[in-house]
């Protein structure tokens, strides 16, 4: 017999992220009752075969009304339409998980945290890279010392353009606010206790300014309190090959000692006559392949649900998330200025 009480789970939005969540809650037996919002016919019915939800809903406030329901998973798109759902589900008194960003804003983002302390709720962000063992690796070698003092890191990220016309076409966030913050979070946090003090960014733009005024890739450099340097790059150009793929490479540079981690999904070449060389396993959310999940989205889902039964901390802390979110304002700002912005900065355009 389990030592705590199941949940019961609702998830706002089952696209493709939200399903691999909702997937992760119908395998966990942590989860009694899933509940589901999806505006979107076709997902509902494909969602409601793969797991079996007690209810299935187009309107996601019916969740947050259902007094049953513990806990909520915020993966709905657009990103820029969330932050009322996260109020409406942390003032319900609801434990939260939400696909980043947060909110809008730092400021948005300390009340909904302030309403999530108040209520006792856990509140948490999709951070995923932190649950890749191969990530979890460098940030280890790193708090162990195991490579010296840090001298540079480096990760450059790149995904097929449909994905890229997947996300521009449902808001203007810049590639680091959408992608790069990933990257953003996974240093910054490897790299506690210490601070970034300055950022600089660029943009490129030759082939989706041709239709939005989204730029094509975006580097940001960050130099932190002892002087290591971190160079985060996002694009969403790649010639369209295997679905959703994404590639990335990171270097981390040390005063005794370097790792370096290939992301780029090589090592599983399937080569078929119709369809040529693909790489499966290679999307950052991960995929059901049978009977295992290959990926790091239900260990991050299950660890969700564990910090709410046995009372737990949540990974994402409410200090990591505001910092994420100054680097990435500040890089959009310094991208927009053409020129390095302090942190922590104090003038009016800080917000
Ligand atoms: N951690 C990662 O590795 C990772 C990877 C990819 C995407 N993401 C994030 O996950 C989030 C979801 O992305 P996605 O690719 O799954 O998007 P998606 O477009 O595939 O899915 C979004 C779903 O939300 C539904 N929806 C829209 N409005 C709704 C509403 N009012 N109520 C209920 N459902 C609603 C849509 O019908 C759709 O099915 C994004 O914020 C994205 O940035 C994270």
């Amino acid at each position: 017999m389990a030592d705590f009480r199941r949940l019961n789970v609702g998830v706002i939005g089952a696209g493709w992220v939200g399903s691999i969540r909702a997937n992760a809650c119908a395998r966990n037996p942590i989860v009694d009752q899933l509940h589901i919002a999806e505006i979107d016919p076709r997902r509902q019915s494909e969602i409601a075969a793969e797991t079996d939800p007690v209810s299935v809903t187009d309107d996601w406030e019916t969740l947050i009304t259902d007094e049953s329901i513990d806990a909520i998973i915020i993966a709905m798109t657009p990103e820029t339409a969330r932050f009322p759902i996260v109020m409406a589900a942390l003032r319900a008194g609801k434990h939260v998980f939400v696909e980043k960003p947060i909110a809008p804003s730092i400021a948005e983002a300390e009340k909904a945290y302030a309403v999530a302390e108040a209520n006792n709720a856990k509140v948490t962000i999709g951070y995923s890279r932190r649950f890749d063992p191969r990530y979890v690796f460098i940030r280890k070698a790193l708090q162990d010392g195991a490579i010296g003092e840090p001298v540079t890191c480096l990760i450059s990220r790149h995904s097929t353009r449909e994905l890229g016309e997947k996300i521009t076409g449902r808001s203007k966030m810049s590639p680091t606010s959408i992608g790069g913050v990933h990257d953003l979070d996974f240093v910054l946090w490897c790299l506690q206790p210490r601070k970034p003090v300055r950022v600089y960014s660029q943009q490129a733009g030759k082939l989706f300014n041709q239709k939005s005024d989204t730029p094509d890739h975006q580097w940001v450099m960050v130099t932190m309190d002892d002087g290591t340097t971190i160079t985060v790059g996002v694009g969403w150009i790649l010639p369209v090959g295997y679905p959703n793929y994404v590639q990335a490479w990171i270097e981390v540079v040390g005063t005794e000692g370097a790792l370096t981690i290939d992301d780029t999904h090589k090592e599983v070449q399937f080569n078929t006559t119709r369809n040529g060389i693909q790489f499966p396993m290679s999307t950052m959310p991960g995929e059901q392949v049978d009977h295992v999940f290959a990926g790091s989205m239900y260990d991050e889902t299950n660890h969700f649900l564990e910090a709410i039964v046995y009372g737990r901390p949540v990974m994402v802390t409410q200090d990591e998330a505001s910092l994420v979110m100054e680097v990435y304002n500040a890089a959009d700002l310094s991208a927009e200025r053409g020129e390095p912005v302090l942190l922590p900065r104090n003038d009016p355009a800080g917000a």
